[in-house]
């Protein structure tokens, strides 16, 4: 096989989280917020396009917006169903919002997000005081009926930074108290940002609460870099044969690193240079040289700071020495498609040898050639994923559907490229 190199610096896309909650929490503000560098991709115009249908006064996504926030308060009955896309983080943060608002919201998606499980959310926004209608498969159409909320202490039964923050913006918009304790710590952007806002968010770990604290202030907000898109260029080059990529202006929230540090146990080179606080989340540029990866263990623990990370873990361990097993990973099976049935069906249709479990895989790794085609179930990582290993030489992969990397990348395809110095 011919090795290749990777060379030079390069910017990834704005992070996804903190696009969508930059959006939601400026409009929800009082006064004016510029935000910069926000994620043009389709999932984050599914977020504009929601808080628009609710009346509010969001501007076409670009480079530098300004969102005129004008409260909940502003916020009107939608004139017909709010469209989320494909986007999870969409569909469940805005019930949290539209359990507080006074009429009825009902949010649709596309096929994969009117499978994937809302009951999670709609309980602990029903135990506040409002109503959630879900069809018996209790996923989308979810119609929810706000008002009035009373405050709650939520113990969810999955660890998901989604319900979390759906749950402080139902205590935020509805003006009482909510405490959120999750099984495990995950990505904590929504307190971040709110604190950043003037408003009382207490805890650590995996206890959270909010106290209602008047209006939210308008905030000026920089979004850093994905990490969970940077992963892939890391990848690629921590598979490449010479040179040294820097991804520059990532954010590296502890939340959200877990790949990094799983590449590291795997004897990846990875460091952070540059190290600062912008806008209340940690920053680095991440420089990364090629290694001869070996397999690795990664446990339940780990889960939450790489959730949407573990396809491509799967994969780059489909190269390293050895195998890797991963386990207590279930939540995998209800993301944009089943990511462990698919993760493990890809990899072996291009020859890897690779188990499913209820809650993770096992992957053995080798150096044979990768051939075959891919199935992307329209599930943007497995595309990106895959793609990574398609770029790496004497792969020969096809893929069903490269496009649908437009949720949370759409330049994927020319970064990889660019990255890749042949
Ligand atoms: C996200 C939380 C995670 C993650 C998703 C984005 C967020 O989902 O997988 O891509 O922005 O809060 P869960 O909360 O369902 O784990």
């Amino acid at each position: 096989m011919n090795g290749f190199q990777v060379a030079g610096r390069i910017r990834v896309p704005g992070d996804k989280s903190i696009s969508h909650r930059a959006l939601m929490l400026s409009a929800l503000a009082q006064g004016a917020s510029r935000i910069t560098g926000i994620l043009e991709s389709a999932d984050v115009h599914s977020t504009a396009a929601v808080l628009r249908g609710l009346g509010a006064d969001v501007p076409s996504l670009g480079p530098s917006i300004v969102v005129h926030g004008r409260g909940s308060r502003a916020m009107s009955a939608p004139g017909s169903s709010l469209d989320c896309g494909n986007s999870g983080t969409t569909t469940r943060l805005m019930a949290g919002v539209a359990a507080a608002l006074p009429f009825a919201s009902t949010f649709e998606g596309d096929a994969s997000m009117s499978r994937r499980p809302m009951r999670r959310v709609a309980r602990p926004l029903e135990a506040m005081g409002a109503t959630v209608e879900l069809p018996p498969h209790g996923g989308l159409p979810m119609t929810v009926r706000g008002g009035s909320l009373h405050g709650v202490e939520w113990k969810g039964e999955v660890a998901s930074a989604q319900v979390k923050s759906a749950v402080l913006l139902a205590g935020l918009v509805g003006e009482v108290p909510v405490t959120v304790i999750e099984p495990a710590a995950t990505r904590d952007h929504t307190e971040r940002m709110l604190r950043a806002r003037g408003v009382t968010v207490d805890g650590d770990g995996n206890r959270v609460s909010l106290t209602p604290s008047g209006p939210l202030r308008a905030m000026d907000v920089a979004v850093p870099g994905d990490p969970s898109s940077a992963a892939f260029l890391v990848a690629l080059a921590s598979l490449a044969t010479s040179g040294e990529l820097t991804v520059e202006a990532v954010c590296v929230n502890e939340t959200r690193i877990g790949f990094l540090l799983a590449l590291g146990r795997m004897a990846g080179r990875v460091r952070f240079e540059n190290e600062r606080q912008e806008g209340g989340e940690p920053i680095a540029d991440i420089v990364v040289a090629p290694a001869s990866l070996r397999g690795i263990t990664v446990g339940a623990n780990e889960v939450p700071a790489m959730i949407d990370e573990l396809p491509l873990l799967a994969c780059v361990a489909s190269r390293a020495a050895g195998d890797t097993l991963i386990t207590g990973a279930a939540e995998l099976r209800v993301k944009e498609s089943d990511r462990i049935m698919a993760v493990v069906a890809n990899l072996r249709a291009i020859g890897v040898k690779a188990e499913e479990l209820p809650d993770g895989m096992l992957v053995t790794g080798s150096d044979a050639p990768l051939r075959g085609t891919v199935q992307t179930h329209g599930d943007h990582r497995l595309a990106m994923a895959f793609g990574v290993l398609a770029a790496l030489p004497g792969s020969d992969i096809r893929m069903d559907d490269r496009e649908c990397v437009r949720v949370s990348y759409p330049e994927f395809w020319n970064d990889l490229e660019r990255v890749h110095g042949h």
